[in-house]
């Protein structure tokens, strides 16, 4: 059945491969993006493979563009069926090499905003008593890595929120589930990628930084393609009781699941300083 989906942070990446996705399969796709000007991407894609997707501005970390844009998609359509809070960055580097700006700016973006949205859509989502909230977050989100160290606190708190969160919203008829990729081959660890403002003065965690950037890219040539992310977030807002947490591939499973089991924290810990060696 067609459904009303909003997506935040269409651009490029996941967000974009998303919407294309989802206009295939037959839903009215409203995708949002921070600048409409650069909108060329999805306008190509979305002719090649001949959808009609409804584009819109919004930026995550702006009240009245966030209420604007959640109005203009109820009064056109006078339901939002699914919310895919998408839009976000990655600040990289040890936390004491990262401003508190560029710390603040983080999780405005990929928390504070994914907060915001969410509080925009609920109420229309608790009077239609229905409808489904997808947020992405990462294996970021569940295991820590060692330089990611902002970006890793920014998604344990959306991991964290979304945890609180979904039991209450079960009961108002609403669902809510997390997707966790690994490595997906978009403009995240390119353009989306910020590293710390002070990290050139301190040779530990350049060095350190240095090392972890080589093997991100190392396991960025494994990457997912975005369009496989599409279809398992396709599968879980099309399934009658969708997963609360979705795993992108095995590989992220596997990490997962060596993190839940360690509940001394030790060998995690012990594993990473090893890496870094
Ligand atoms: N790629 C990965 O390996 C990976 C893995 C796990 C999780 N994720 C998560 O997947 C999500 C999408 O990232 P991606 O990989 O697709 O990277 P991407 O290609 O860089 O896309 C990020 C999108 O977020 C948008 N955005 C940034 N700030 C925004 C704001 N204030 N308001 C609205 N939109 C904003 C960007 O818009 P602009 O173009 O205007 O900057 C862009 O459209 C992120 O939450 C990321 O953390 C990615």
């Amino acid at each position: 059945m067609s459904k009303v989906v909003l997506i935040t942070g269409c651009s490029s990446g996941i967000g974009l491969a998303t919407a294309v996705y989802l206009a295939k399969q037959g839903n009215k796709v409203y995708a949002s993006l921070k600048d409409l000007s650069r909108k060329d991407k999805l306008v190509a894609e979305a002719e090649k493979e001949n959808v009609t997707i409804e584009m819109l501005q919004l930026d995550v970390t702006n009240d009245a563009s966030v209420t604007e844009a959640v109005a203009a998609v109820v009064e056109k359509e006078g339901k939002i069926d699914v919310l895919i809070n998408n839009a976000g960055y990655g600040v990289m580097g040890p936390a004491e090499t990262v401003s508190m700006e560029q710390a603040k700016a983080e999780f405005d973006v990929n928390f504070f905003g994914l907060l915001r949205v969410t509080q925009a859509v609920l109420p229309h989502m608790r009077e239609q008593q229905s409808g489904h909230i997808i947020n992405i977050s990462s294996i970021a989100g569940i295991r820590a890595m060692p330089t990611s160290d902002l970006y890793n606190a920014s998604k344990f708190a959306v991991e964290g929120l979304t945890e609180a969160m979904a039991p209450t919203l079960a009961v108002a008829g609403i669902k809510m589930t997390l997707i966790e990729p690994g490595p997906v081959d978009t403009d995240f660890i390119g353009r989306s990628l910020q590293l710390g403002e002070k990290l050139q003065n301190v040779e530990v965690y350049r060095k350190i930084t240095e090392k972890i950037s080589a093997r991100r890219t190392e396991m960025f040539k494994h990457s997912q393609k975005p369009e496989e992310i599409a279809a398992l977030i396709n599968e879980a807002i099309t399934s009658e009781k969708p997963d609360f947490r979705y795993q992108t591939s095995e590989a992220v499973k596997e990490m997962a699941r060596a993190k839940l089991v360690d509940l001394t924290g030790n060998e995690i810990i012990e594993k990473s300083i090893e890496g870094l060696r």
